[in-house]
């Protein structure tokens, strides 16, 4: 009778063991994006592999911890992020638990979450301070302050009250629900091994988040230094100081087909429109093992036609005239003219997608020389042997005349953004504006480009940017500087239509 007993404990124990082994095993292989139909959703929510995982041991990628503690994060530290996400112009909309541009994903058995290119790439703009904000897909989010995302997620990370049951504890007020693997997980271990990671990439970037480094702000990232500390490993506290300053505009994504061949990024460092895509999706986190090329690709082929977004107000059609008659003289060959936005490259336009000199176009030069032959050589060494292989990227020595299409959607100017409106880079620099606001999303239909000298509305404080800080300059650019100003206006009045 005994033996007989024991027999069935153990057959049934073994099954239970094997069982749960199966269940691990499973676990473990998951890889799950949330993936969607429809390509604007999957351009706001779809992942391009940037949520961690590979490896439980060595989870790679990703600068964000699991989704069950993102959302549990400005409720755990309240005083660090009183307005929430929203605050720092992150977009939420109606049915969405998660902001645009953050993708989820299930990997190891854990809801992942991940940034995507809408994330740097989808702006807002309202008509008043009473409006509501449109949203336009591809344009440069101008409102978000990424780095004191980063930031916030840091902090708020290794601070103590963020434990395992002050997790668990905010689920169901977050419509978050777990796996039991993630739960079991949050049992044993998984916020002292984020912790411990968080803190590991905290020391990487320290040297570039503080340390008289201006800060990006509102609607900038430095393209290139986190991508030297977090890809490549390299310790940003032994380069020269001038070269961890690199704070770039978020550019716009719209009509890139006729950008192919082209010199673009601000410097001008790719001319390959996939490159460049590629690129960015490491700058948002993803790695050579966790990249998913398909997510990727499906982005890339809507943003290859994507529209520029129309001029949402009136245009003074016989002033807009004028102004094209103005810009042909003064700006086309750099820039390209109104026939782009349907692809059309002007005849006139022979300099654009090329770059101009440094010394020619004037410009701060902080962004140019923050990227390095010692980079792109390491940049070359990524994804050896596979068709990814990176191959046309290459150090210059000045800034790309980039075509203007949806250009009043593409305020503040230049690429550090240092000039806030249109009007603003008609006048010499002397007479642009010294200090001033970012990331206010209403619209400045005079000068072109968004209100820049409100501080706060609605619990948003926006950046205050100085020009005078090493990386803000706002000189050069000089064309059509000493025009009379009816001239300027009319120039501001065509470029509303480009
Ligand atoms: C973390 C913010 C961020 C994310 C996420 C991001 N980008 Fe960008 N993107 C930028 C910045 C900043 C630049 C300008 C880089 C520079 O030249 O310094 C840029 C430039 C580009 C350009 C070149 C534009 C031009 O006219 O020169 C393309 C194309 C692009 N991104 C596509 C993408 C795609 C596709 C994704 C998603 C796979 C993506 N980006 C994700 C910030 C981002
Ligand atoms: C010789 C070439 C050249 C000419 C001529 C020229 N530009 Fe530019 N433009 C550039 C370069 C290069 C940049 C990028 C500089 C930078 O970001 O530091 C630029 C940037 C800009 C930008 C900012 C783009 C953005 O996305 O922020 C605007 C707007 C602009 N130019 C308008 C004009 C207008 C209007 C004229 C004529 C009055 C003009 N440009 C003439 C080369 C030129």
């Amino acid at each position: 009778m005994r033996s007989i007993w024991w027999r069935t404990s153990a057959i049934a124990a073994g099954a239970l063991v094997l069982v749960l082994i199966l269940w691990v095993v499973i676990a473990l292989n998951t890889d799950r994006p949330v993936a969607y139909d429809d390509i604007t959703d999957q351009f706001k929510y779809g992942s391009i592999g940037s949520e961690p995982g590979v490896s439980l041991m060595r989870p790679v990628g990703g600068v964000l911890p699991p989704r069950s503690v993102f959302t549990a994060l400005p409720s755990i530290c309240p005083e660090k992020l009183p307005g929430g996400y929203a605050s720092l112009g992150f977009v939420f909309e109606k049915g969405h638990a998660l902001p645009i541009g953050v993708s989820q994903r299930r990997r190891l058995g854990i809801d992942h979450v991940g940034l995507n290119c809408a994330v740097c790439h989808t702006g807002t703009v309202r008509d008043s301070p009473d409006a509501e904000p449109r949203i336009v897909l591809g344009m440069p989010a101008h409102q978000l302050d990424l780095q004191r995302f980063v930031e916030f997620v840091l902090e708020c990370s290794l601070d103590n009250r963020v434990t395992a049951d002050a997790v668990r504890g905010r689920l169901e007020q977050n419509h978050v629900s777990i796996s039991l693997f993630e739960r079991a997980l949050l049992r044993f271990g998984l916020i002292d091994r984020l912790k411990l990671q968080t803190l590991e990439l905290r020391n990487r970037i320290a040297p570039i988040l503080g340390n008289g480094v201006p800060r990006w702000g509102r609607g900038r990232v430095d393209t290139f230094n986190p991508y030297k500390a977090i890809q490549f490993n390299w310790q940003l506290d032994r380069l020269p100081h001038d070269e961890l300053i690199g704070a770039s505009d978020f550019p716009s994504l719209w009509n890139q087909k006729p950008r192919e061949g082209m010199h673009l990024h601000w410097d001008g460092d790719n001319d390959s429109v996939d490159e460049r895509n590629l690129s960015a999706a490491l700058g948002a986190g993803v790695t050579p093992v966790t990249v998913d090329h398909a997510g990727i690709k499906r982005v890339r082929d809507w943003i290859w036609t994507l529209p520029p977004p129309k001029y949402p107000y009136a245009i003074d059609g016989a002033r807009a005239a004028r102004g094209a008659a103005l810009y042909r003289q003064h700006c086309v060959m750099c820039h390209a003219d109104e026939r782009f936005r349907d692809g059309v490259r002007a005849p006139e336009a022979t300099r654009v997608g090329l770059i101009e000199d440094i010394d020619r176009i004037g410009t701060d030069r902080h962004r140019l020389d923050s990227y390095t032959d010692v980079f792109a050589a390491n940049q070359y060494a990524l994804y050896p042997e596979s068709q990814y292989r990176f191959t046309h990227f290459r150090k210059t020595g000045g800034y790309a005349n980039h075509p203007l299409d949806g250009i009043w959607a593409r305020a503040p100017y230049l690429h550090n953004g240092s000039v806030p409106t249109l009007l603003d880079l008609l006048n010499p620099p002397g007479e642009r504006p010294k200090v001033f606001y970012r990331g206010n999303d209403v619209f400045d239909r005079e000068r072109v480009g968004f209100v820049s000298n409100v501080k706060e509305d609605r619990g948003r404080v926006f950046t205050e940017y100085d020009t005078s800080a090493p990386g803000n300059g706002n000189g050069g650019h000089e064309y059509a500087t000493s025009l009379p100003l009816v001239d300027k206006l009319a120039i501001v009045e065509y470029m509303k239509g480009l």
